[in-house]
């Protein structure tokens, strides 16, 4: 196992009708922004839990910020924030909402002219602006970690940030907010989180024997939930267990003590910037090529995770790690999500030349041994049309 340090500071209150106590979360004398997306909270009961709470509260509202979180509408809640000195941010929404709740936490300290250099420069932010979420939708894990990704429709970017003043002060967790999920961002969710599990534990094997049992665990409980939630998003049940494993596939204990890739969602988030598919897509879309092209290099781990997980246990190691990549993306596309970038554009020829071409701007060696070189994107993005 490698050498670690872990804090997570963000409070986690979960579970049914929660929502309420937010009231005691928030300073009594702060100024509140409420950031939220495109209406969902209107419609599902949400909004009124939520300004219920802030009765008490000095509340400005900002909606509109949209799935992708866009660079133009979030530097208009910025406008907001300066104009009308707010102190404290709320987040009501899925990993969109936080993620542009964490850049404008990061924008509203930040001293240079622009705040697209936040995630040009990789600025880190030590301290934000403190704030707090209402998770409507579980997939991406924003609500417990410190990392955000923006999407600049202008220049077709879209880019991480992060920083350890960036963790949520509390997240609100309650599980009844799936109810009114729409399936394709439910299954959205479960292969998004799924896939953060993969990207840190398909590596190379660290003898770091719990958080392997710990990525397992959570692999076989969103595959045994998957179903459920599906067929019924009311049964709390299992809208508890997808919710919390989730938050728990992408809080950083997983990834404490081992080797993280990430190349998925760095290919993944391309294919968001060029084409706009859902970001849970692209990772379906890149995964099984990825882990064909580097089979040689994760094949033990391909293994176990075939026995442990899909409970593959005839043949040798090869032939169990390629049976894993296999029932891995029947898995995806069960749950009703395409593999391949043809299932999602006809417009996909060149797709893997410009991504490599970005990666080389960038200077990005990618994977657990940073070994993945812009051409292997290249070949993997091509293996993946
Ligand atoms: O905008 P509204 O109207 O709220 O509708 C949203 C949106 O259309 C809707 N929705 C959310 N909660 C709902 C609901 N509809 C009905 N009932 C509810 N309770 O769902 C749609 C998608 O929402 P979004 O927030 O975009 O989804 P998700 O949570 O999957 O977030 C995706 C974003 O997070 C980033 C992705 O790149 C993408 O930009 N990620 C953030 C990460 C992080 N910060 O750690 C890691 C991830 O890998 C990921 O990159
Ligand atoms: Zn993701």
């Amino acid at each position: 196992m490698n050498n670690f340090e872990f804090k997570n500071p963000t409070k986690i209150i979960f579970g049914k009708d929660t929502i309420k106590k937010i009231e005691s979360e928030i300073p009594a004398n702060a100024k509140v922004l409420m950031l939220y997306g495109g209406g969902s909270i209107k419609k599902n009961g949400i909004y009124e839990q939520v300004t219920k709470a802030l009765s008490n509260f000095n509340v400005i509202e900002f909606g509109g910020i949209p799935a992708n979180p866009e660079y133009d509408i979030l530097m208009k809640a910025l406008k907001v924030i300066k104009d009308e000195k707010i102190s404290y941010l709320l987040a009501v929404g899925g990993g969109s909402v936080i993620d542009g709740t964490k850049f404008l936490s990061a924008a509203a300290v930040y001293e240079g002219d622009t705040p697209w250099d936040i995630l040009t420069k990789n600025v880190r932010t030590q301290k934000g602006m403190p704030f707090g979420t209402v998770l409507t939708l579980p997939a991406t894990g924003s609500e417990m970690n410190s990392g955000a990704v923006i999407t600049r429709a202008e220049t077709k970017e879209k880019l991480a940030m992060g920083g350890p003043g960036l963790f949520p002060e509390f997240s609100v967790l309650d599980p009844q907010v799936i109810t009114s999920i729409p399936e394709r961002q439910l299954v959205n969710g479960i292969t998004d989180a799924f896939t953060h599990v993969l990207e840190q534990y398909m590596t190379y094997p660290i003898e770091a024997s719990l958080q392997d049992r710990f990525a397992e665990s959570i692999m076989q409980t969103l595959i045994e939930v998957a179903p459920k939630v599906i067929k019924d998003p009311t049964d709390y049940k299992p809208a508890a267990d997808f919710m919390w494993s989730c938050t728990m596939a992408l809080n950083g204990l997983i990834q404490k003590g081992v080797p993280g890739d990430w190349a998925v969602h760095m290919m993944g988030h391309e294919l968001t910037a060029l084409f706009g598919i859902d970001h849970a897509r692209t990772l379906a879309i890149v995964a099984p090529s990825h882990y064909k092209y580097n089979f040689e290099a994760k094949k033990e781990k391909l293994a176990q995770y075939g026995e442990r997980v899909w409970n593959i246990t005839e043949g040798s190691v090869d032939d169990k790690a390629y049976a894993a990549i296999e029932k891995t993306e029947a898995f995806f596309q069960e749950l009703g999500i395409d593999t391949k970038l043809s299932d999602y554009t006809k417009e996909y020829e060149g797709t893997a030349e410009e991504i490599a071409k970005r990666f080389t701007h960038r200077g990005w060696k990618l994977g657990e041994r940073q070994a993945l070189m812009p051409e292997d994107a290249e070949k993997i993005v091509k293996m993946a049309y």
